[in-house]
């Protein structure tokens, strides 16, 4: 094997590699330096950038014989070099720093520290290839202009921030290096924060996620791992007759070869049917160009990929059917015959009212027919799971009692359910660690390769990794459903809503996934964020030979989002009215009805939100087209080949699951004797800072500095079940069971210490890490005055009680423990109780609330689409992360952007024709707009001090805000997403009012 010699973070190396090998792979995998990530080994979204002799690269593609005799910086290296120049960082960092990485967050490289205090890293994933390639532009400019920032950025994704946060982090890293001093972020306003709750705490895992410390699951490298490949079929449908393995085994490096022979227990999985064939093969054929049927296990992942070229299917390639509509004839192949139904997945109905009174009311019917498309998540770490058999030893990671998999999952626990009933092991059995999970938003609930390497650790004895690339990503997980989606809107001469018609057709894709879920969301949120008296809906969720569809940001409600809000833009202009007025006419308020039978009795800060957004817009319009001031604020303006207008939609989003699904969440807290706490639950954190919204609750209620709270999720052995991360409902629930387990624990404390002093529990305070037995003492100290040392003014009361005192919270939980009592409390924590559809009454307990606007640019001469400038508003009921709550919101109003303009997963004939991240257009910095955000605060009555969702409603009312812009500038209508700029430059130039168009639709004339 040849030699390669290099310096790599001031470390001199020579080792022996294959002369093929990557420069990501040998720093990854020979040199252990994880933090170079690899999203794609496409050299398309820039995570392994690293610095070689002193010029990024993407290491990906970066031959490593290129680095001979080169040095190399990594992010692990970053921060050292820094100092080695003598630079030293401002100091001390002007917003609250946390955990024990306190010192050492002073001693990293400003843009580390910026990407830390800004929010700018979320998942983390895409952060040390962003910082390494921040780092040459400042390097040579420390006053870099917005536009040489996004120049720099250009080839380097995120797929969470939504990129504000990454610049202004780099320009507050520019400013502490002219300067010294780092600038903090500029955050809204919101209601006064509370000790911890409220407050823009950076993230607990911000210091390892900018430095490469965070463990990803293909960070995570075992004794003896053998490495997963997976044969995936070549047709959308077809049987398979048989698997010729023989050549395959033979071939070097290979220890195993699996087929659905080989599953012991179950051999289907699912989160809600199990439909999902482990592997296709026996009596399942493959329903779609993903479904796996063999998975090869070898000593390297080369030689394991190499075998899958020797296995030899024999096919038998059944009719497909690819549409969902066409699904839905009696005249469709069928895809699973063992159900009833047919093709149909689910019908989905709601029903108020009487929908024929309602028309007869109506002044003007507005009928539009709409389609949107399938998409892709696009997170930036794709799927790993590492299996290490029970009784494997490991010298860096230890014992493993019993078979563990490590994976970055957004529902552990039926990931663990759903291995033990493949393998035919009970649960207990199984271990599932969650690992640092590089984004989700929806496409890590499902199973991907657990299962497999489970299996393959079962029957090898070794630890296996089953890695996706990115192109088997994109075959294999679930997509956005594609919709097709009628809608009639009918309305009164002034305004008032009187009735919604609307049937949809959702692409299932060929397994239930979540599905049905997904299109009773779409279903029972298409009378949008109105009060509609009359409504008759139906939904047709069908099975198809497309990928499967399942959750994605949104649940749906992006879709049905799209289409309501365009035919409130068309009504609004047949009535002559002022969309935002209409939109007020009709907004649920408190008291008012959805279409589903439920009264809001709280938290509806619908019309706020929408004043706010008015208002902010008004101001915007003013200072850009000084001009215009004061006109219609919908009307276009020309500047050049451009012409500009404002667009405006309103969303709102359910908060938990709803529809009489029993919903709960666990807790478990235990406190130290060294005066900490740690909260751990299985709810996973895959970028949106639950951790922080966790520790922040713990603290709140046992008076803790957040510094001295530390969070433990996503493992099943050690972290009560959370329930899925789904349907933006973690905050509200698991925060509510974080919450609830720490006052338990603070009342625990109290009774001890009251029957130590003889006082009444209730005299018992805790703050910053004291325990106050007088809590007159502790109002003095909250009010400004110091311990032992009271404030001058006003006056304080005088010390009633004669064992007045306050004490460390770590003597409280001393006295605790040596009293015998339990220092870990378990809270299981159970939302209102919410009605299946149909029933009528509360069919969920919580709604966000949102309002955007979106200011657009349309080049007559070439079609281009762009978005200068975003305002929102999001009734959230409250705050719990300033920081983090914006990143969420700019991170989905940046993924709404790409879902109305470039965004969609391609098959032709069920054959995916998207294969690289590159033929996937998801926004890069340079489409991400300028953007102001308002903080609605309405609370709800039993969340979290009142919190509720924010992960999805952020995306939702977005891509109509983009549609309704476009039609405002240029007046053609788009029926369609992504909006063909191509094709819109046609209707531009054909006169065309409704463009009708999507990918793959012949040419208009
Ligand atoms: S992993 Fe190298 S550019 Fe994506
Ligand atoms: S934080 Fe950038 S991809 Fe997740």
């Amino acid at each position: 094997m040849p030699q390669l010699s290099l310096t790599v973070n001031g470390d001199a190396h020579t080792i022996d590699v294959p002369a093929n090998r990557f420069l990501a792979e040998v720093l990854r995998y020979d040199l252990g330096l994880t933090g170079t990530k690899i999203g794609c080994n496409e050299a398309e979204c820039g995570a392994c950038t690293v610095i070689v002799d002193g010029r990024s690269v993407d290491s990906c593609i970066f031959p490593a014989f290129k680095a001979q005799g080169a040095t190399v910086l990594t992010i692990e290296g970053l921060a050292a070099e820094w100092q080695r120049h003598g630079r030293v960082s401002a100091e001390p960092l002007p917003v609250p720093a946390n955990r024990a990485a306190d010192d050492a967050l002073a001693e990293l490289h400003p843009l580390q520290q910026a990407f830390v205090s800004h929010g700018a890293t979320q998942c983390g994933f895409c952060s040390p290839g962003l910082i390494m390639q921040s780092s040459t532009l400042l390097a040579k400019n420390d006053d870099p202009s917005d536009d040489e920032i996004r120049h720099c950025l250009k080839d380097s994704y995120c797929r969470c921030t939504g990129y504000a946060s990454i610049l202004s982090a780099v320009k507050a890293a520019a400013t502490c290096i002219r300067t010294g001093e780092l600038p903090g972020p500029e955050l809204p306003p919101s209601v006064a924060p509370l000790e911890q709750i409220g407050k823009p705490l950076p993230r607990p895992d911000a210091v390892a996620k900018v430095t490469g410390a965070a463990l990803y699951s293909d960070d995570y490298l075992f004794e003896g791992m053998l490495h997963g490949a997976t044969l995936r079929s070549a047709h959308p449908h077809a049987r398979i007759l048989h698997i010729e393995i023989e050549a395959a085994r033979a071939m070097a490096g290979v220890r195993a070869v699996l087929t659905h022979a080989d599953v012991p227990g179950n051999p289907r999985h699912g989160l809600v049917e199990t439909d999902w064939p482990v592997f296709a093969g026996g009596a399942y054929p493959a329903r779609y160009a993903g479904d796996p049927l063999a998975l090869v296990v070898a000593d390297t992942p080369e030689q394991a990929r190499a075998a899958l070229a020797a296995l030899l299917v024999t096919y038998e390639p059944l009719p497909a059917v690819t549409d969902p509509v066409a699904a839905r004839s009696p005249a469709a192949p069928v895809l699973h015959p063992d159900r009833k139904d047919g093709n149909l997945l689910k019908h989905i109905k709601v029903r108020h009212g009487d929908i024929a009174q309602g028309f007869a009311q109506a002044d003007v019917i507005v009928e539009r027919t709409y389609r949107t498309p399938m998409t892709e998540h696009a997170f930036l770490e794709p799927e790993c799971a590492v299996a290490v058999p029970a009784g494997h030893l490991d010298p860096r990671h230890g014992a493993h009692e019993k078979l563990t998999i490590y994976v970055g999952s957004q529902i552990p626990y039926a990931d663990r359910a759903q291995v033990a009933a493949s393998l035919g092991l009970p649960e207990e059995a199984v271990r599932v660690r969650g690992t640092v999970m590089g984004g989700g938003f929806g496409g890590k609930e499902d199973i991907a390769g657990q299962i497999h390497a489970a299996l393959a650790a079962t029957v090898t004895g070794r630890p296996v990794k089953v890695l996706y690339s990115r192109e088997e990503s994109l075959r294999f997980h679930p997509k956005r459903h594609a919709t097709l989606i009628r809608v009639k809107t009918g309305a009164t001469r002034d305004g008032l809503l009187t009735a919604v018609e609307a049937e949809l057709y959702g692409d299932s894709g060929a397994y239930a996934s979540l599905g049905e879920k997904v299109m009773t969301r779409a279903t029972t949120h298409a009378t949008g964020p109105y009060a509609v008296p009359n409504a008759r809906i139906d939904c047709y969720a069908m099975y198809t030979n497309n990928a499967p569809c399942g959750a994605f940001r949104g649940f749906g409600v992006t879709q049905s989002a799209f289409a309501v809000e365009s035919n409130m833009d068309i009504l609004a202009q047949q009535l002559g009215m002022d969309p935002a007025a209409l939109r007020r006419k009709n907004a649920l308020q408190v008291g008012a009805q959805t279409a589903t039978g439920q009264v809001l009795r709280d938290s509806v800060g619908m019309l706020d939100c929408l004043q706010r957004t008015e208002v902010t817009m008004r101001e915007l319009h003013a200072v850009r087209f000084p001009g215009a001031a004061g006109g219609d604020l919908y009307a276009p303006i020309r500047e050049g080949s451009k012409v500009l207008a404002w667009g405006l939609a309103a969303g709102y989003k359910n908060t938990g699951l709803g529809g009489g699904a029993p919903d709960a969440a666990a807790a478990e807290v235990e406190v130290y004797p060294d005066g900490h706490a740690e909260i751990r639950t299985s709810s996973a954190e895959m970028g949106q800072n639950l951790i922080g919204v966790l520790a922040a609750a713990t603290a709140e209620e046992l008076g803790l500095p957040f510094s001295q709270v530390s969070v433990l999720v996503m493992d099943t052995d050690l972290s009560p079940d959370g329930g899925p991360t789904t349907a933006s409902r973690q905050t509200y629930l698991s925060g509510n069971a974080a919450r609830l387990a720490a006052r338990a624990m603070r009342e625990r404390l109290q009774g001890v210490l009251a029957e130590k002093f003889d006082v009444p529990p209730e005299t018992i305070a805790f703050h910053e890490g004291l325990a106050y037995v007088d809590s007159e003492r502790l109002a003095r100290v909250q009010a400004g005055g110091t311990e032992g040392a009271p404030a001058a003014a006003p006056q304080p009361k005088p010390i009633l009680a004669p064992q007045t005192r306050s004490l460390p919270f770590a003597q409280a939980v001393q006295q605790l423990l040596a009293e015998g009592r339990d220092a870990r409390l378990r809270y299981d924590y159970w939302a209102p109780k919410t009605q299946p559809l149909g029933t009528g009454g509360d069919m969920h307990f919580a709604f966000s609330y949102a309002v955007h606007a979106a200011l657009v640019s349309v080049d007559t001469e070439t079609g281009e689409v762009a978005v200068e400038q975003v305002v929102t508003a999001h009734d959230v009921g409250r705050a719990m992360n300033l920081l983090s709550l914006v990143g969420q919101i700019e991170g989905g109003v940046v993924m709404g952007l790409g879902n109305a303009l470039t965004e969609h997963y391609i098959e032709e004939n069920g054959m995916p024709w998207t294969r690289h991240l590159g033929q996937y257009k998801m926004p890069s910095v340079r489409m991400a707009p300028a953007m102001v955000n308002h903080i609605v605060e309405h609370p709800t009555a039993e969340g979290p001090w009142g919190a509720k969702g924010v992960g999805e409603i952020s995306s939702i009312p977005i891509s109509p805000a983009i549609a309704i812009g476009i039609h405002n500038a240029v007046g053609v209508r788009c029926m369609a997403l992504p909006i063909d700029q191509d094709a819109l430059l046609l209707a531009l130039k054909a006169g065309t009012a409704e463009l009708d168009r999507r990918w793959g639709d012949p040419p208009l004339d």
